[in-house]
């Protein structure tokens, strides 16, 4: 496999509005983050990907973009944007930034133009459809509720639709029209020149589009079937366009490109990840996919650690002679991880610290969540009031239109939504947890904020943000550095449900990690002898090749 400059790297996601805010307004911008860089330097990580800092009307929380190349004056300017680019650098640290490139904002002044004129130039970047036997073109369901089409403002009497796969403010982008392709490749050449490293490529997947618009059988009661599956069929009108997106963009930069794909299947796998992909590397999905085939959050099923275990396995196999896949535990669209992967008695800093050492030992680049290196759990929302996203208030009006109580509801989005993971950081016990001076923040701050924080965990070294540390260093550790990134991941036999344990291997050198998520102490019988690299719990004990973990606990392991 061909070496990469970011091959071992570990990388961090940062959600600007909810990281530091530094002008007391209750809404995190770069100056805030150029304030904590330090912070991440100290944590380890070498990569850090920003969620949309663009101009925008924030009806997807920036994932409408009105103008890809100026910041949105919420998050400060482009100066404050070179500053913490430099100052980033200055601390071993890159920035990648979010290509959000299948749709754009109604408030684009393209869709503006398309509005006004939909014979103009403008309007051939957008897909505008007339309407079929009086219906709207086709049935899809949007990934937001409802259907894809909505009627064309200022021209709703001339049936005439344009198409969008999230919400209506987010109108998707025409890839069949070449002029729209040249003016995404230059804006993506902008920032590269610029110096950011590379990208995360956001839900890149429905570029492909069926221009007769037929529409699928139904999968629902609403007669609409969900736009993914359309997506699902076109895979291969999506990687012609992403050859031409490598060819004229990243990789003559060499550039890192990481990309939400959803649906890759094993057979094209190397199409995406392999030394001539025209991706870097994906995020691995699998275990969210389990659930996002359901339509809507009312039918998801729980997702035990023992699931997560066994798809994470298959994924990981899957790509050792391939390429690198990102394991992921949390991002921006995920509850948190400890609340939802893990069981009731392990939703604290113990689980917390065991799961953090099998994400970061597998094979691929993982990404860290803001709030992730301190145990933060999942948000507690008393109302559907207090909750912001899109997302979260469409799922919450299906469900009462399924016949759910609005308490039922609401215990739902506090298990599912996307705004569990999104409220502030907590930087310390002070007023907002530190976040920012304001008299109230742009999202509620979590419940837990007095004993879950930076400040109670930096100087602890039995903090849960200490193992995240020590797990990171690990991987820059000269003596494991190749094994860690290169070294082929093989699941080991789990001897209980909740128990997570594997090798990953390299010229006949072996690394393990058991993860023991039991409500009990257990014994694991290693493959060969070691010793401890790093334990999560002082009572873990290895004899030979027995190790013996206490309930919620986790060891590395090197022979
Ligand atoms: C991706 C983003 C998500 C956003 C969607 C539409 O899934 O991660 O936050 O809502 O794309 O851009
Ligand atoms: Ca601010």
């Amino acid at each position: 496999m061909e070496q990469k400059w970011w091959h071992g790297k570990t990388a961090y996601q940062i959600y600007p509005k909810s990281f530091c805010d530094s002008n007391g307004d209750g809404i995190g911008d770069l100056r805030g983050i150029i304030s904590k860089l330090d912070y991440l330097q100290e944590l380890g990580v070498e990569l850090v990907w920003l969620s949309p800092i663009f101009k925008s009307p924030f009806v997807d929380q920036g994932y409408d973009i009105s103008d890809y190349q100026d910041i949105d004056p919420v998050f400060g300017t482009m100066a404050d944007f070179d500053e913490l680019l430099a100052q980033a650098k200055a601390r071993g640290i890159d920035i990648i930034l979010d290509l959000v490139i299948n749709h754009c904002s109604d408030k684009h002044e393209w869709f503006q133009k398309a509005c006004a004129d939909p014979n103009c130039e403008e309007a051939k970047y957008f897909y505008i459809a007339k309407g079929k036997n009086g219906q709207v073109p086709d049935n899809l369901r949007s990934y937001f509720g409802g259907s894809v089409w909505e009627p064309l403002p200022g021209h709703e009497s001339e049936d005439l639709y344009y198409l969008h796969y999230f919400a209506k403010a987010q109108p998707d982008l025409n890839w069949y029209y070449e002029p729209l392709r040249e003016k995404l490749f230059a804006m993506i050449n902008f920032w590269l020149d610029k110096g950011v490293a590379g990208f995360r490529v956001d839900a890149i997947m429905n570029i492909a589009k069926d221009l007769t618009f037929p529409g699928l059988p139904a999968d629902g009661p609403d007669g609409m079937c969900a736009a993914n599956q359309m997506t699902a069929k076109l895979s291969d009108q999506a990687a012609t366009f992403l050859y031409e997106m490598n060819d004229k963009t990243f990789k003559p930069h060499d550039a890192i490109s990481v990309a939400e794909a959803f649906g890759v299947n094993a057979a094209s796998l190397a199409n995406y990840i392999g030394d001539n992909g025209f991706f870097s590397t994906i995020f691995d999905f699998s275990a969210r996919e389990l659930n996002e085939k359901y339509p809507a959050y009312y039918r998801y099923r729980p997702v035990s650690i023992a699931k997560w275990r066994d798809t994470i396995f298959a994924s990981q196999e899957r790509v050792n002679d391939i390429g690198f896949m990102c394991p992921i535990f949390e991002n921006h669209d995920e509850p948190r991880g400890v609340s939802y992967y893990l069981p009731r008695h392990a939703q604290n800093p113990d689980g917390a610290k065991a799961f953090a050492a099998v994400l970061l030992m597998l094979r691929g680049m993982p990404f860290i969540y803001q709030g992730q290196e301190i145990g933060m759990t999942n948000t507690h929302f008393n109302s559907i009031y207090e909750f912001d996203d899109v997302n979260a208030k469409d799922n919450y009006k299906t469900a009462l239109e399924a016949g759910l109580t609005e308490q039922q509801a609401l215990d739902i989005l506090n298990i599912e939504s996307r705004d569990n993971a999104r409220t502030p950081m907590l930087w310390s016990d002070e007023k907002n947890a530190g976040f920012s001076t304001a008299a109230i923040t742009w999202l509620k701050v979590h419940q837990d904020y007095k004993t879950v924080n930076v400040a109670a965990q930096r100087h602890d070294p039995k903090s849960v943000f200490s193992f995240y540390k020590a797990l990171i260093a690990l991987k820059k550790n000269p003596e494991y550095k190749e094994l860690l990134t290169y070294g082929k991941f093989v699941g080991l036999k789990p001897n209980a449900e909740y128990v997570v344990p594997y090798a990953r291997e390299l010229n006949g050198k072996n690394l393990y990690v058991v993860a023991n998520f039991e409500d009990r102490a257990i014994e694991y019988e290693l493959p060969t002898q070691g010793k401890i690299l790093l334990a999560s719990n002082d009572a873990i004990k290895l004899e030979g090749t027995k190790v013996t973990l206490p309930a919620v606990s986790a060891v590395v392991v090197a022979d």
